[in-house]
């Protein structure tokens, strides 16, 4: 690899220009060329598209496209799709969707759908003036908005309130307009930032050109102007349940009783130490990104906001409840989930599109239980094998093909190699071992492994 320098002006150059400029760095450019064109699209209109979804793009990447099916969600069958490059995730989320399929499936509640933008700023005056002042500032801004909140407002959404909040005993002079906001089917940022920019100037314009306040409180300083990603009033609830004897044939040496306290003890861990619930909750994030990531949806914004809700409490902890009550095993997942089936990658994305038909073409609402359905599934898949078997025998499994393909294993290998492992622990080291013995005795040990 060549040393590194400066290059000016990168985005202006072609997508084949960029392509020499960075293959040079290679001591073999001409395979880093041929390895990133393979993953070009054959259809060079399709292949335009996915280059303009960002910049200074080379070339695609792949990451698994895959189905969890059988998911009853509230008495309905679906098959969710799934974008993820860790191999147990997709199979741990079937597994659990196919064990709760004879137990009544995943139960759903959407708690709220309300979305929060903020203008911060800084301003100088009397701040009792501006409460006094703030439903005439509100009536203003929200005239102002108008012309951007009308086509929302059609599709029975729009700005539901605008607030002052007085920060000023955090720092100086420090306010904020908090606005929610309602954005129906699509997530929304454009339309939030949209909002809140017009406010600031709205602020601004409302400050100088009313009468009652004096030249210095006429200025303010807009900081900025921009949604939050934490959405605790756009909050899904998703639950399973049922009879603790139905939980009897999880494990050999358990009764479905022992099981569950067992299980709910891990709960309660993850309820009570910050290293095991944020793994309980990167589990949950397994399935919930995958979900959002196949549907087009921004899952570092979903993932933000639900590490900050599982904060709220003043300590991080699992967004995960258990109860078990009158013989009753009931498992809950409370998360909140901002996505959206209009607007941004949903109507471009070829994939996402296939995504969403899949699903029924669901709004916003019906794609937060699959997600949250998704997350749960995942998190009850991982923590039925903590207690049980552990989690490295499915783990490793799972991650036996990608093994073998780092040994460059051909078809008859894998073959033989996937019986071989069926019922023994799969290792880095003892997939080697057998690659070894099988390419270098393969006559003698044809017996063995066959
Ligand atoms: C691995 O991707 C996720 C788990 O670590 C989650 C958990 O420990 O609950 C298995």
């Amino acid at each position: 690899m060549k040393q590194k320098e400066i290059i000016t002006s990168f985005s202006k150059l072609s997508k084949e220009e960029k392509l020499q400029i960075i293959s040079n760095y290679f001591t073999n450019s001409g395979e880093f060329l041929t390895e990133l064109k393979g993953y070009h699209h054959p259809d060079p209109k399709k292949q335009k598209l996915f280059d303009e979804f960002s910049e200074n793009t080379l070339t695609n990447y792949f990451i698994p496209y895959g189905i969890a099916p059988n998911f009853i969600i509230d008495g309905k069958v679906y098959h969710i799709p799934m974008v993820i490059e860790e191999s147990s995730v997709v199979a741990a989320a079937s597994n659990s969707a196919k064990f709760w399929t004879e137990k009544g499936g995943f139960h759903t509640e959407i708690i709220s759908t309300e979305k929060i933008g903020q203008v911060h700023f800084i301003w100088h005056g009397n701040k009792e003036k501006l409460k006094t002042l703030m439903p005439d500032l509100k009536e203003n801004l929200l005239f102002r908005t108008k012309h951007i909140t009308s086509n929302m407002e059609q599709r029975g959404g729009g700005i539901i309130d605008i607030e002052l909040v007085d920060m000023s005993d955090k720092m100086d002079d420090y306010y904020q307009l908090k606005a929610s906001f309602n954005t129906v089917d699509s997530m929304g940022a454009n339309f939030i930032n949209s909002c809140l920019e017009e406010f600031a100037t709205g602020l601004k314009e409302f400050l100088k050109t009313s009468p009652y306040f004096t030249e210095d409180e006429k200025r303010v300083e807009i900081i900025m102007s921009i949604l939050s990603n934490y959405t605790p009033n756009c909050l899904i609830k998703v639950w399973v349940e049922c009879e603790l004897d139905e939980l009897d044939n999880i494990d050999d040496e358990l009764t479905g009783e022992e099981f569950a306290w067992k299980f709910e003890k891990a709960v309660r861990i993850a309820q009570i130490d910050v290293h095991r619930a944020t793994t309980h909750n990167k589990g949950i994030f397994n399935g919930i990104d995958a979900v959002a990531l196949a549907t087009g949806n921004d899952f570092r914004a979903i993932e933000a906001s639900g590490h900050t809700f599982a904060s709220k409490d003043g300590r991080y902890r699992s967004l995960t409840d258990i109860e078990i009550k009158n013989n009753r095993f009931k498992y809950t997942l409370t998360v909140p989930l901002a996505l959206g089936t209009v607007g941004g990658l949903t109507s471009l994305h070829p994939l996402v599109k296939k995504s969403l038909e899949l699903l029924d073409n669901p709004d916003a609402k019906d794609l937060m239980r699959f997600a949250a359905a998704t997350g749960l599934a995942n998190n009850f898949g991982a923590l039925k094998s903590l207690v049980t078997k552990g989690i490295q025998k499915g783990h490793m499994k799972m991650h036996l093909l990608n093994i073998l393909n780092k040994f460059g294993a051909d078809a008859s290998e894998k073959q033989k190699a996937k019986k071989w492992f069926e019922d023994k622990k799969v290792t880095v080291k003892a997939v080697y071992e057998f690659l070894e013995k099988l390419r270098s005795h393969a006559s003698g040990h044809s017996e063995v492994y066959s």
